[in-house]
């Protein structure tokens, strides 16, 4: 079946291979219908590797997926044929010592779409385990179904912040994670969030949500902005979600005393962080990696209507022209958010 497999870096095939996954008594055969474009397709695209995960052979790309279910297997309770979902893309060992603890995204033997060797989504069918399928409401669209994978990072980064109603949230980097991060700390409860960038077409679309303040680091002095909105507090709340290494060493600064700090962005490269000035404060940190048992709160807070995800996808591109999609999301045009490709 056709596929957007990436054959090289620099190099992406719209051509012929198996199906994704192997059908089985507890698997789901599902009929992909909307991938979004996800940074880390991109830069294996561009870069050809992310840290220690290189691309040696062809793989399909894409992690972010909604399609609807064309098989189900034989011990599969709860889904039927047509029934519309969203598949969580890292399938663990349910075995595993991480799994039995409910990190199963910690599972070291974790297999996840489009992360080198490993084959994701972008390609008619897919078979997966059911319990890493999650049926879509009525009222969720396929499109929005795709973007359930970004929003759980940011829905993770707002559980493990532990928020309290009232809080105030600091989100650096104002990119898909960051705007989900963004959200997510609201719809948790904070009664204000201020998100940090230099580009300030993706501000705007952040400060379009209605609690979310845009601060243009080009025009001002964050801290300062943040410092004075909270009577020289702080936030209680600060997530870092732009990877940027400029932003660390003076992060824990936007913390209020007691505070927490959740680090989502992953630096490319080790990065100075004041350890004595998080003492000063008795700051909790907390890091992120993808997310266990987000997907049904996700997809919940969607369908509730609290938390819109529609307009974060900023162009949608036909199967076909999936290449075209991948160069326009390599070009990191200010104004997109998420590109998507609609299968047929
Ligand atoms: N922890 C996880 O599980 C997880 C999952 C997905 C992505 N990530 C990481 O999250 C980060 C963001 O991902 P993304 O897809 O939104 O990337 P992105 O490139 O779309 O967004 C990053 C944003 O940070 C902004 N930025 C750069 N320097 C800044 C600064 N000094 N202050 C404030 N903002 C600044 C950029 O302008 C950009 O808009 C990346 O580091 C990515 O690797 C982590
Ligand atoms: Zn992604």
């Amino acid at each position: 079946m056709k596929a957007v497999v990436l054959e090289k870096q620099g190099e992406i095939k719209f051509k012929d291979v198996p199906m994704v996954g192997q059908m089985g008594p507890s698997a789901i055969r599902i009929k992909i219908k909307n991938v979004g474009v996800c940074g880390s397709d991109v830069h294996y695209y561009t870069h050809g590797r992310i840290g220690h995960y290189v691309v040696k052979k062809p793989m399909v790309l894409g992690h972010e997926a909604a399609g609807v279910v064309v098989e189900v297997g034989s011990d599969v309770k709860g889904f039927k044929p047509g029934d519309r979902v969203c598949m969580e893309p890292g399938i663990p060992n349910g075995r595993s010592r991480a799994a039995k603890l409910g990190l199963y995204n910690l599972d070291p033997d974790v297999v996840f779409w489009a992360t080198p060797p490993v084959d994701g989504c972008l390609i008619e069918e897919v078979a997966h385990p059911a319990e890493y399928v999650y049926r879509l409401p009525d009222n969720v669209t396929l499109a929005e179904g795709a973007m359930v994978e970004p929003l759980a990072i940011g829905l993770q980064a707002a559980k493990k912040a532990r928020i309290v109603p009232g809080d105030v949230a600091v989100v650096s980097g104002a990119g898909t994670i960051g705007i989900m991060c963004a959200i997510s700390a609201l719809s948790g409860g904070c009664s204000r969030v201020f998100i940090t960038d230099a580009k300030k077409e993706k501000l705007a679309i952040a400060a379009s949500y209605p609690g979310v303040t845009a601060i243009d680091i080009t025009r001002e002095d964050a801290l300062k902005t943040v410092l004075a909105a909270t009577d020289g507090w702080g936030a209680e709340v600060v997530i870092e979600a732009s990877g940027a290494p400029a932003v660390y060493p003076g992060f824990a600064q936007f913390a209020c005393p007691g505070g927490k700090v959740v680090l989502v962005g992953i630096p490319v490269d080790p990065v100075p962080f004041d350890i004595a000035l998080l003492q000063s404060k008795e700051l909790e940190i907390a890091s992120v990696f993808r997310y266990a048992n987000i997907y049904p709160r996700a997809i919940n807070l969607i369908a509730s209507g609290k938390l819109d995800v529609k307009r974060l996808i900023s162009k949608v591109y036909p199967f076909e022209k999936s290449i075209e999609a991948f160069e326009h999301a390599a070009r990191l045009e200010p104004d997109i958010v998420k590109i998507q490709i609609e299968l047929p």
